[in-house]
Parts: C-alpha cells; sequence; structure tokens
C-alpha cells in the first residue's frame, strides 16, 4: 500500500525522492507524486501510473528543493487520478498519507462549512485542510500537528511539509507503520527501514500516536503534548540485500532464495547436531495452553491452515484457524489460557493487527511470526517467533511463506514435545526431513524447465483451472490458485479433492486444467480416486507428485512432475516451491506485470 519518503536534505532532494519511491514500488500503488519548498513555496508533480510517467513529467518541468516529500498511491478514497495523487496541498501545507482517515467526512463537512473548498476526492485533504485552518488561526505548525492528531481517527502514517518552513518536515502515525532515519546534517522520514536503506542505518521507529518534528540534525517525538524518547536503531538492511540480482523479477529470486532463507530460518529453530528442535523461550506451558487461535490474511492464512493440521497431528491441541478480517468482527468467545498466534510477512496488515488486538481484549497469550521483528503486530505480542526471509519485495508473498511454515512446524513440534505427544524418534525423523528442504528445494528450482513448459503448454492459454490437494495439500492447492490468479489473472479456485463431486465437479470439461497436488501421503489413495473423477469427466490434469506417485498415476495425467521424495509432514513446504513456479511460469507466459499485479498492495493497511 502507499509509500511515503520524505528528506531534509543539502543538495536538491527529489531524485532521492523518486529514488525511496523505487524502493517502495513493491508495496503496490497506482499513482505517485513529488512536492519540494522552492523559495518557501509548495510547488509539485503528480502523475497517474507508474514511476515512470512521474519520472517523465519531472524531465518536462524539474523540481528543484533541497526540501520535499514523495508518495505513491494506493487509491481508497477517489481513483487513482492526478488530481487524487499526493503530495495533497493547500498554500501553508503538503501532506502524503497511508491508510485511511475514518472520521474525514465529519472533518470536511465541519471544514466546509467554514468556507473551505475541497479540490480532491480523498480523505487526506480533510487532513490538509485541518492543518490549514489551524495554521490560518495563527497556530505554530507543532500546535497545528498536535491539535490535529486529536482529531484524526482511523488508522494511519502521515508527513507534512509546510509553506514557509525549509527546516522541518512533520511525521505522524497511528497504526500505520512510519520511520525516521538519520543522517549527517539531513533528516530521513519513510514507511519503512527499506525506503530509508541506502541513506542512512540510523533509523528511529515511531510507536502509535507519535507525533515527530523532524530539523535538519535530528528530531523530537510528542505523544499528545509531551515528548517521548524513542530509540535510535541499526537497520541491518543494505542495497544489495533489495535488489533485484540476476533475475528477471523479484519473485523469481525470491523464489530462488527458498533454499537459503529456509535453511537460515532452520537454523535458528532447529539444531541439526541434536536433530532436535531447539525450544524458543515463550510465556507459556503448551500443557496447560486449552486452545490454539491463529489468525492471519491470504497467503499468510494457508499457513496457519497447514500448521492446523501440524498442531493436531504433532501436539494434539485443539486449534482455530480465523481470516483476520472476519475473526475481529465476529467476536467470538476464547477461553481462558489460550493462545493465539498472528502469522504476517510484513506485521503491517491492519486486520491482522486488529485481530491480535481483539485476542489481547480477551486475555489470551499473544504470539507472533513475522518478517519485519519491528512491525506493529510484534510489537503487541507477548513473544515473537520471527521469519528470516529477508526483505521481500515482489508483491505475491512466496519466501516468507515458506519459512512461516518453517517455524510453525517448529513451534508445533515443540509443543508435541512439552505435551509428550511426540516421541524422541519422531522428532528426530522430523527433523531429518527439515534439514534435507533446502537441498529438496533446490533440486525442484533444477527442474524449472519442467514447470516452465507445463505453464506455457497447459495453464497460460486456460479461463479457468481448478486445484485440488487433500490434507495438509489441501492448503498448497489454495495458494497455488491464490498465485495463480494473483499473478496471471487467470481464474483460479482450490479445492480439497472429497469436495469435488459435492459441486465443483460441474465445471470440469476439457478446457479446465485441474493441477493436483499429491505427495505419497496416507490419504493418497483418497485423492487418486478423486483424480480418476476429473479423469472420468474429461479434465485434463496435472499431477504433481513424488516418483512413487508419478508412476501410479503419471500415464492417466495430461502431464506430471515428480517432485522430490520428501517426509509428507514436511511435504507443504516442498510443493508450496512447485505451484509457485507455475504461477510464475504461466504470468510469464501472458506477459502481466509479475512484481506488481493490478490492484494488490504488498502491505495491506487499510481494511
Ligand atoms: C499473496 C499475498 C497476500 C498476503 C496477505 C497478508 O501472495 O502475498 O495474500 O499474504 O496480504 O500479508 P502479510 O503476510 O504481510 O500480513
Amino acid at each position: 500500500m502507499c509509500g511515503i519518503i520524505g528528506i531534509i536534505g543539502k543538495a536538491p532532494v527529489t531524485p532521492l525522492l523518486i529514488d525511496a519511491l523505487k524502493r517502495l514500488e513493491y508495496r503496490g500503488y497506482d499513482s505517485a507524486g513529488v512536492a519540494t519548498l522552492i523559495n518557501g513555496h509548495i510547488d509539485r508533480r503528480r502523475a497517474e501510473g507508474k514511476l515512470v510517467n512521474l519520472e517523465a513529467r519531472l524531465k518536462v518541468e524539474p523540481l528543484p528543493g533541497t526540501i520535499g516529500i514523495g508518495h505513491t498511491r494506493w487509491a481508497t478514497h477517489g481513483k487513482p487520478s492526478e488530481r487524487n495523487a499526493h503530495p495533497i496541498a493547500t498554500d501553508r501545507v503538503a501532506i502524503v498519507h497511508n491508510g485511511i482517515i475514518e472520521n474525514f467526512q465529519e472533518l470536511k463537512d465541519e471544514l466546509v462549512a467554514e468556507g473551505r473548498r475541497f479540490d480532491t476526492d480523498t480523505d487526506t485533504e480533510a487532513v490538509a485542510q485541518l492543518l490549514t485552518s489551524y495554521l490560518e488561526r495563527q497556530m505554530s505548525p507543532e500546535a497545528a500537528m498536535g491539535k490535529a492528531m486529536e482529531r484524526l481517527r482511523g488508522a494511519f502514517a502521515l508527513v507534512a511539509m509546510f509553506s514557509g518552513r525549509h527546516d522541518i518536515l512533520m511525521g505522524a502515525r497511528r497504526g500505520s507503520s512510519l520511520a525516521v532515519g538519520h543522517g549527517n546534517g539531513e533528516m530521513y522520514v519513510g514507511t519503512d527501514a527499506l525506503a530509508l536503506a541506502p541513506f542512512t542505518s540510523r533509523v528511529t521507529y515511531l510507536e502509535d500516536d507519535d507525533w515527530v518534528v523532524l530539523n535538519s540534525t535530528g528530531c523530537t517525538v510528542y505523544q499528545g503534548t509531551t515528548t517521548v524518547e524513542r530509540p535510535e536503531k541499526k537497520s541491518g538492511l543494505s542495497g544489495a540485500l533489495i535488489g533485484k540480482g540476476n533475475h528477471q523479477h523479484f519473485m523469481l529470486k525470491e523464489i530462488y532464495e527458498q533454499p537459503a532463507v529456509v535453511g537460515d530460518t532452520l537454523q535458528s529453530y532447529l539444531d541439526p547436531a541434536t536433530r532436535s528442535v531447539r525450544t524458543p523461550s515463550l510465556p507459556l506451558d503448551w500443557t496447560k495452553v486449552s486452545r490454539v487461535t491463529m489468525t492471519a490474511c491470504g497467503t499468510a492464512f494457508y499457513a496457519c491452515m497447514v500448521a492446523k493440521y501440524w498442531f493436531e497431528k504433532l501436539a494434539r491441541m485443539p486449534v482455530e484457524i480465523e481470516v483476520a478480517s472476519e475473526f475481529r468482527y465476529r467476536e467470538p468467545p476464547l477461553p481462558e489460557g489460550g493462545v493465539c498466534i498472528a502469522v504476517s510477512q510484513s506485521g503491517e496488515t491492519i486486520d491482522t493487527l486488529e485481530a491480535l488486538r481483539y485476542a489481547k481484549s480477551q486475555k489470551q497469550i499473544l504470539l507472533s511470526v513475522v518478517n519485519v521483528p519491528e512491525s506493529a503486530i510484534a510489537r503487541l505480542s507477548h513473544a515473537v517467533l520471527p521469519t528470516l526471509a529477508g526483505p521481500e519485495i515482489g508483491v505475491a508473498s512466496t519466501k516468507a511463506f515458506t519459512t512461516q511454515l518453517i517455524v510453525l512446524l517448529n513451534t508445533a513440534i515443540a509443543a508435541g514435545r512439552a505435551r509428550g505427544t511426540l516421541s524422541r524418534e519422531q522428532e528426530e525423523k522430523l527433523a531429518l526431513a527439515m534439514i534435507e528442504l533446502p537441498a529438496r528445494i533446490n533440486e525442484t528450482l533444477n527442474m524449472e524447465d519442467d514447470y516452465r513448459r507445463i505453464a506455457e503448454s497447459t495453464l497460460a492459454a486456460a479461463r479457468d483451472v481448478l486445484y485440488l490437494g487433500r490434507g495438509s495439500s489441501f492448503p498448497v492447492a489454495l495458494e497455488g490458485a491464490l498465485k495463480l490468479k494473483e499473478l496471471s489473472y487467470i481464474h483460479a479456485e482450490g479445492y480439497a479433492g472429497g469436495e469435488m463431486k459435492h459441486g465443483p465437479i460441474a465445471l470440469i470439461d476439457d478446457a479446465v486444467p485441474v493441477v493436483v497436488v499429491a505427495p505419497s501421503d496416507a490419504i493418497f489413495d483418497k485423492i487418486a480416486s478423486n483424480f480418476e473423477q476429473v479423469r472420468a469427466r474429461g479434465g485434463k490434469l496435472v499431477l504433481l507428485s513424488d516418483a512413487q506417485g508419478v508412476a501410479r498415476l503419471g500415464a492417466k495425467a495430461e502431464t506430471s512432475i515428480a517432485v522430490p521424495d520428501i517426509d509428507p509432514v514436511v511435504a507443504p513446504i516442498l510443493y508450496t516451491v512447485a505451484v509457485q513456479l507455475l504461477a510464475y511460469y504461466t504470468a510469464l507466459a501472458k506477459g502481466t506485470d509479475i512484481d506488481q499485479p493490478r490492484n494488490l498492495a504488498k502491505s495491506v493497511t487499510v481494511e
């Protein structure tokens, strides 16, 4: 979702603002803009669509100035036009904003009644006009921002630049992320450490309800009218980590990073020498936990679905999984002594954050599996189980998902060990299977040409594709379908194999490829029956199984791939890589925008 950057510099800032916006492109956006102060006056350039349009505009109409703000906008209120693009400005103030001002209509009505004219359809303009109204009443920018924070409702991050004030920028956050970067005689403020990475590694993360005044030498953070201390931290991000390397897309790079990041994550959760999981110190006793509730959105929710199988099987625990956006409004009672685990790559997804807040209100112990340790979800949790995937830039989640699965599997094993439901032999067997995983993922990647061939010959021309799986392969089928639809815009659905005959089988004909995710496990015979049911109706079957499964069913499929052999418990992680490759190469064949699919955002900070 929207990306924010602000710079108080020594030299012209527009090229730096554009650079930072490029690093924020991964979040998803549909218009962009920059504003600077020139002789005290706000001047801006904005453009609909991708940053190249803004850059083309800046070539014709350059924007000098040593202080400025920039924005990539993912439209919420008002269509993605130049008029609605940020910075939103009056003659007094320019604003860039991420999130939603929930009471914008109420504010707008008041401000219109005061005689103010609104030029855009955005909720953001209510903030710009509110600040302007305060400034016109002779308030200082600091007083105006402090007072505005009392009036604004919703989840947002914003940065403001004031006409006539070359010396300051202001930021504010509630719900959405915002960080300050410290340079030498230069200061930065942006959505996340990625935006700030090449400028500085000295970062101050703001907390909810903080507002901040930056000048060229430092910053002062406020909560209400009192100043608060926020530590300066060292960000581990470097330019190299966030580049595309030799890959055509970030997504492909991130798919290829999986052997390494799965290995890194394993290292911190598993001791290869003793073949046992390391028990992270958690504020709970697994033998006393009454229930596990897991909550997340999208792909991260499918990680919860897989983990439910693991916790139930290995730790014999009751587990509920909840789509975060539904959970928080259903307000179900949660049992005393329960644990709630939130799973999120960004750690900023608003629905997941609010679901965790709800769990907190129900006195649950809060754990989070996140890829960004400084994120809001991490900070709300009693304990964090980090994924060590490194920055994920492609909008579609890949390495974040597989590392989430690693963390959740090791946690389920730790719970099983503590509860006495998992023997030492079983733990050792699973540890060995996980230790093999990076090598098995590599072997899968080495077969990329096979996946490319199926993508080009069978999937790319389809209008609809079905994915089937049973047991813990069912969430992999859902993930395969989600990846395919979001990247290639082909309609795709995932089903539990046994559900086919209850409706979806009506869709089967020779134009609908059916991808069957079927490692040889205890229920292989069952998925084999579903396979035959599709075959009998002329469906085009694509089989993803191991050598044994392909030997049994391969001849009956239109096409099949033997995924490397792996323990069935660990198989969902490996088969995920297979469905990622299918989706990537289908999208490549269709020529869609793989790293930034239309309408999608990386970090979903609005409801
Ligand atoms: C799909 C995808 C999304 C995210 C979802 C949650 O490829 O990436 O479905 O998984 O938006 O995001 P996080 O994990 O950041 O909470």
